[in-house]
């Protein structure tokens, strides 16, 4: 394999790298703003300056290939007066406004002013400005912060497929804008803020909601279809401020859909049932497990379980069903027109998947049929969802018969259900889901639940305890 040597160290490169990727092995960081590993390379901020030996001037890391036998040096003097330049360069216009910015501790610009500017200013011009602008209900755009990288607009033409965002004028007047000022029209929009590399483009569900080094983060996997986008749920005090992609070049690579994206809304929604209910009326635990014995034992049961919840929720409800209501049926159900994963596929040409669930391909794997299947539903129906399954599609299927449900649900969600039994959200909870290719990851718990909910697995150990304790009474 070719070596190249940066800062003294040898390292091997292979073919079509770039010196940004290679310095990255070598544990070198070299700074930039245009470039990025999900986009075309423009090599237009002159940010990643380096030395390369033989080459008469500045290289830009970003375009030059790794090959070879080259040299490369990333802090030598003119390097470093290199990247010092185009930091003022790019500062002429900007605001400073980092205390208020909401980009603030997560900012390339910031850090990279830091790492390579300069203290002083050495001009006195007066900055152009612009007002805010709300590009639709995603996206917020500060003008004054942009250095121009246009990572936004090729974002648009090759990721999201839209050619939205344009740059108008130029030189000082240049204005990154959507075309004829349009609200953004791309169901991806949120990836706009994440690869903007100053506060630019900010996300107007996060502004203002908490400073970005206060967050804790959690590494996920977003339950919003079959995909299994991997993402992070950024929290603090138990409260999520957002979800971001996290690189998975197998799955997602860098991005993230903005119903993904947006998703775990509902698990903290004020209308959330947190504690059990028997018909309008609130109970506690201790009757809403002798309801549940109550209503279930002895008899055969049609249980109906989301494909959202985990392989492992799946499997205990089947172990339930064998140890404690022989003869009980168990289907699967989640997506309106998706009822088994040879009805899946591409919803878009980006990422989104036609199942609206997380595990359809795993509540297969463990020989759990589709409701479609279900020809007759017994008189008490246990349905159990993560929260993501379409209700619908189960309670059209059992109408008129007395329903128990377990999991989360909205107030909205449980007139028709005798008994509802709160249950834990995707984000409170680990385990194990496979995407619609078969790939198996791990859900992770980014908050700690309420202790009025319980987990699938607690409400059927309590029960099935209820149940032997009075079988020897
Ligand atoms: S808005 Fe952000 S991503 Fe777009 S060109 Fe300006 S700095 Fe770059
Ligand atoms: S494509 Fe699916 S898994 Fe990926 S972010 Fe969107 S909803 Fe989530
Ligand atoms: S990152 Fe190389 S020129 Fe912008």
């Amino acid at each position: 394999m070719p070596k190249c040597t940066i800062d003294g160290k040898e390292i091997e490169v292979k073919p079509g790298e770039n010196l940004i990727t290679v310095a990255k092995r070598a544990g070198v960081d070299i700074p930039v703003f245009c470039y990025h590993p999900g986009l075309t390379v423009v090599a237009q901020c002159r940010m990643c300056y380096v030395e390369v030996e033989k080459m008469p001037k500045l290289q830009t890391a970003c375009s030059t290939m790794a090959a070879e036998g080259m040299v490369v040096k990333t802090q030598s003097d003119p390097v470093v007066k290199g990247r010092a330049g185009t930091m003022e360069f790019l500062l002429l216009n900007h605001p400073l406004d980092c205390p208020i910015c909401d980009k603030a501790g997560e900012c390339d610009l910031q850090d990279n002013s830091y790492g390579h500017g300069s203290a002083y200013m050495r001009h006195s011009e007066e900055r152009r400005t612009y007002v805010d602008v709300d590009m639709g209900p995603v996206i917020e755009k500060n003008m004054n912060r942009c250095i121009h990288c246009t990572r936004c607009i090729r974002f648009g033409e090759e990721v999201a497929g839209i050619h939205e965002m344009v740059a108008i004028k130029r030189g000082n007047n240049i204005d990154i804008t959507t075309i004829d000022g349009n609200p953004l029209k791309t169901e991806y929009a949120g990836n706009y803020a994440d690869i903007c590399p100053t506060g630019s483009l900010t996300l107007r569900d996060f502004r203002f909601r908490k400073r970005a080094w206060m967050l804790k983060k959690t590494a996920t996997v977003c339950e919003g279809c079959s995909k299994g986008c991997n993402m992070e749920i950024q929290h603090e005090g138990n409260v999520i401020y957002r979800c971001v992609p996290r690189e998975n070049l197998e799955i997602n690579k860098h991005w993230m859909c903005d119903e993904g994206r947006f998703n775990y809304h509902y698990t903290q929604d004020p209308t959330r049932v947190l504690t059990p209910r028997s018909g309008e009326a609130t109970i506690g635990w201790e009757n809403a497990i002798q309801n549940l014995k109550d209503l279930t034992d002895g008899k055969k049961i049609t249980f109906l379980v989301g494909s959202d919840l985990t392989q492992e929720e799946l499997a205990t409800v089947q172990e339930y069903i064998n140890a404690y209501q022989k003869g009980s049926s168990i289907h699967h159900f989640g997506t309106d027109g998706v009822s088994e994963s040879v009805d899946d596929g591409q919803a878009d040409k980006i990422l989104k998947m036609k199942s609206k669930t997380s595990n359809l391909s795993g509540a297969e794997k463990l020989g759990i049929k589709s409701i479609s299947h279900l020809k007759t539903a017994t008189d008490v129906v246990v349905v159990i969802r993560g929260g993501r399954a379409d209700l619908n599609v189960a309670l059209k299927q059992v109408q008129g018969k007395k329903l128990i449900g377990m999991g989360v649900f909205l107030e909205k969600e449980i007139s028709t259900f005798s008994l509802v039994l709160p249950g834990l959200a995707f984000t409170e909870k680990e385990g194990t889901i496979i995407n619609h290719a078969g790939i198996e990851q791990k859900i992770k718990r980014a908050i700690v639940p309420k202790n009025t909910v319980k987990a699938v697995s607690e409400v059927l150990m309590l029960a099935a305890n209820k149940k032997a304790k009075e079988a020897v009474v």
